[in-house]
């Protein structure tokens, strides 16, 4: 009897570990995704169009570069989550997407090559916490910094480009391609 009831309690707190979110969570999570993620590209883009409008490349590539992360910080502790954009090719090296990242994005680009809806995902994550995914696509105006040289990123933008990411891997972009993912997790 003691035996089976330590059976019992070890299959409860197993599968209380593999856990997914309900129906009505998965909702509630994509919705407050999908808003920060909204407000985060507000606040990182209406702060780039300024800088690109005061002195173009030129002055919006040092921004991005001291500025993006700790923009994107303050967006998190104003949620509460852990904002982070990531990408399969990368121009900050401290983007880098972990192996579940890795995974949404060779998912996403899948289904992108059949010509299949890319939606939002809200899953738990490795660490067992509530997440939220979703495609970054890209826009006409972000092909001065992320499309093709020569035709979108004239040579003088990328070589300031390239001055501050000699590894630079994110050009060559086209209009509504995928340029990455956002990635924020939930503290609860
Ligand atoms: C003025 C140049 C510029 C423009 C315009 C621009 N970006 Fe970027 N982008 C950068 C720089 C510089 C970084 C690296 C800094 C960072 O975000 O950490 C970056 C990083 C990113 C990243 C993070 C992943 C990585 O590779 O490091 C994503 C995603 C991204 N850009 C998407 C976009 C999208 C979508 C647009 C248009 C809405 C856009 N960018 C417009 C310069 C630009």
């Amino acid at each position: 009897m003691y035996k089976f009831v330590l059976i019992i309690v070890s299959i409860t707190v197993l599968s209380s570990c593999s856990k997914s979110l309900s129906k009505k969570e998965v909702e509630q999570y994509t919705i407050q995704g999908k808003e920060i993620a909204q407000a985060t590209a507000k606040k990182l883009g209406g702060t780039l169009v300024e800088k690109m409008k005061d002195g173009g490349v030129k002055d919006a590539v040092p921004f991005c570069n001291a500025e993006a992360i700790n923009l994107t910080k303050e967006m998190s502790d104003n949620f509460n989550v852990s904002i982070k954009r990531t990408s399969h090719r990368l121009r900050n090296g401290e983007n880098k997407p972990n192996e579940e990242e890795n995974n949404i994005i060779n998912n996403y680009n899948k289904l992108f090559s059949e010509g299949k809806k890319l939606k939002p995902i809200a899953q738990l994550d490795q660490s067992g916490k509530p997440h939220f995914y979703a495609p970054i696509l890209l826009q006409k105006k972000c092909l001065a910094c992320h499309g093709e040289i020569g035709v979108d990123i004239t040579k003088k933008s990328d070589s300031i480009i390239r001055s501050y990411y000699p590894k630079d891997l994110a050009t060559g972009f086209k209009e509504d391609d995928i340029r990455g993912i956002w990635s924020i997790s939930f503290n609860e």
